[in-house]
């Protein structure tokens, strides 16, 4: 894989963590303006599945910076809905300006994807054509220091998406038990390290509090093997494990696949695009949990516990980006891209 350098003068991280990929490739000039575009990944393969059209109502549950649903706009024109969710207030601001164009088309609220059935109910939609999810941060977020994100911008400690959860990553550091945190390292950021690392943030805050990204980004460092031996900064997993505890990403993710299996119309279809493991684990084994039908022992005659497959499964294996994607995209890099389409209520589809 193709290394990207750090340009002239630029940040000092610019690895193969997905963070450093994003900051190598915002020019320094640029690396603050929010003009500057969230690149939306997998978007002609997302879309393409969706396959939007006239009349259509689709929901993307991670608007961001509107590029996925600008997109569907323009193919399910002229009067197909977009519903846009975010639970980052900027991304809603800046997504409501960007497709304000589109007119009634298009509502965008600031909400969870967990609540994507209260939404609709509100929003007085009993059922939807299609449904997308591109998980994690943007640009956005990592390049907004203010944040707190970012280990490779210094700001306060904060990575809430949505600034009014009351826990910032440095509430968990600063008061968590050493245990726990060991605990949040290790299955967020399958850290292995994640015992030492948990040991270093109780001795650096019985000193004083832990308030900013350079800071942790530091104690992490004084513990794992020095940059470059491990080829990622040595905060990356640190950092991605307390961003996932702070927006409690997985629980979202489950309990939106949840809901949204039965807010598909039949033949509606659900696109999920994640950036690692963990993530892509629970989309997969949602959508194979939910295209089995019966779970009856083969012994037993009749069946008995009536479970019905609920989706078909479009991508056995995922969808990838392709090499030009990830030349003008790096951080492309590591996303996969899942589908499933919503089976018929029919019995017989058991
Ligand atoms: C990768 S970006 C999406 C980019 C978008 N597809 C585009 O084209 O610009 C992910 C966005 O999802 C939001 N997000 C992450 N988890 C969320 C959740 N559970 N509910 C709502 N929004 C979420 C983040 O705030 C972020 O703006």
């Amino acid at each position: 894989m193709k290394e990207a350098r750090i340009a002239e003068g630029g940040m000092r991280y610019a690895e193969i963590s997905a963070e450093g990929f994003v900051m190598a490739h915002i020019p320094n000039s640029e690396s603050r303006d929010p003009n500057v575009e969230h690149p939306p990944v997998l978007l002609r393969e997302a879309v393409g599945f969706l396959a939007p059209r006239a009349g259509g109502v689709y929901v993307d549950g991670t608007v961001g910076g509107g590029g996925h649903a600008e997109e569907i706009l323009k193919h399910s024109s002229p009067d197909g809905v977009l519903i846009g969710l975010d639970q980052d207030g900027d991304a809603v601001r800046r997504c409501q300006e960007r497709l304000a164009a589109y007119g009634k088309r298009v509502v965008v609220r600031q909400k969870n994807f967990r609540d994507i059935d209260a939404v609709l109910s509100e929003l007085g939609y009993a059922a939807v054509d299609g449904v997308l999810l591109d998980l994690g941060v943007s640009w956005f977020h990592l390049k907004m220091p203010e944040r707190g994100f970012s280990f490779a911008l210094d700001g306060p400690l904060d990575m809430r998406m949505n600034t009014g959860v009351p826990h910032t990553a440095a509430d968990l550091v600063n008061t968590l038990p050493r245990r726990e945190l060991a605990r949040i390292l290790r299955d967020y950021g399958e850290e292995r390290k994640a015992g030492a690392i948990a040991r270093a943030i109780e001795k650096a805050r019985a000193r004083g509090p832990i308030t900013s990204t350079a800071q942790l980004a530091g104690i992490v460092s004084s513990v794992s093997p020095p940059f470059p031996a491990r080829r990622i900064h040595p905060a990356t997993l640190t950092f991605q494990a307390l961003r996932i505890a702070v927006n409690d990403e997985m629980e979202a993710l489950r309990e939106g696949l949840n809901k949204i299996v039965h807010i598909l119309r039949p033949g509606g279809r659900v696109a999920v695009i994640s950036f690692h493991s963990l993530e892509d684990r629970i989309v997969k084994q949602f959508y194979a949990a939910s295209a089995k039908g019966c779970t009856c022992p083969p012994k037993m005659p009749v069946c008995v516990c009536g479970k019905k497959s609920s989706l078909t499964i479009l991508t056995r294996r995922p969808v990838l980006p392709g090499v030009e994607e990830v030349e003008r995209n790096p951080a492309a890099r590591s996303a996969k891209l899942r589908v499933a389409e919503k089976k018929n209520d029919d019995p017989s589809c058991a």
